[in-house]
């Protein structure tokens, strides 16, 4: 009842818009896959689907930091990433995937707008953690929270019990298949899934059209950008 009343003098800060967050060099993800999520977070939370916001892939911030700027209360952002170099793709993955890898390995990625790229920075969630802060919404391990390691090692001791968003964006088809499978059982109905790179990488379109195969109540309702998935 306290939380209650002191959430209703609590000012928030308004939505970040899309060129606000693309300006931040936090992101990669172009405008239109940002409007995505834009659309689903406010589909959601006008039809008061019941549910925290989760990101697997959270690399510098930028989208974690978009989506958990528009999240009403009592919601909570749970963050998952490794915070380092991201792991190498496998054998469902494609050449264009694998291409991409080596390039990393090597040292020779570049980052965003010509910053050093993420995975070699030294201590990549320090770096993330003041990001949120400084966008206004601090990692405080209860409203938000980020879960530095490998999903294999992270998602079996998270606390998330219901969602109504997930944004999936870890590229390889490994990482796409285990974040798909956890989150399922946990969705509200009416709740979308959005993968980033279906249209970028062989491995996350085949791990999502096997999953779409399994789930017979996941719908996809656009595949432009990004693939956007709703589960009845
Ligand atoms: C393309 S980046 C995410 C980009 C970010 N959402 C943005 O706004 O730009 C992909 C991220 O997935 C993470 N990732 C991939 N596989 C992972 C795994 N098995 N466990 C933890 N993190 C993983 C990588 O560390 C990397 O930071």
């Amino acid at each position: 009842m306290l939380e209650h009343v002191r959430n209703l003098f609590r000012k928030e800060l308004p939505p970040l818009s899309v060129s606000e967050i693309a300006a931040s060099k936090l992101t990669y993800l172009p405008a239109a896959k940002l409007e995505n999520i834009a659309q689903c977070i406010q589909q959601v939370q006008a039809q008061h689907v019941p549910g925290d916001f989760v990101e697997f892939g959270v690399a510098l911030g930028g989208s974690g930091i978009f989506i958990a700027r528009r999240m009403d209360r009592p919601r909570r952002f749970v963050g998952l990433d490794l915070f380092g170099m991201i792991p190498a793709p496998g054998p469902k993955d494609d050449e264009k995937s694998h291409e991409r890898y080596r390039v990393i390995a090597s040292g020779r990625s570049e980052g965003i707008g010509g910053d050093r790229y993420y995975g070699y920075e030294p201590d990549l969630l320090s770096k993330v953690k003041r990001s949120f802060s400084e966008y206004g919404i601090p990692v405080d391990g209860k409203r938000v929270s980020l879960l530095p390691g490998l999903f294999e090692d992270t998602l079996p001791h998270w606390t998330v019990r219901k969602i109504a968003f997930a944004h999936i964006d870890c590229d390889w088809f490994d990482p796409v298949t285990l974040c798909l499978e956890t989150t399922l059982p946990l969705m509200s109905p009416g709740g979308f899934i959005i993968l980033d790179d279906y249209k970028d990488y062989g491995g996350c379109k085949q791990a999502t059209d096997e999953f779409l195969q399994r789930h017979r109540n996941v719908t996809l309702v656009d595949s432009t950008h990004n693939a956007v998935l709703q589960v009845s």
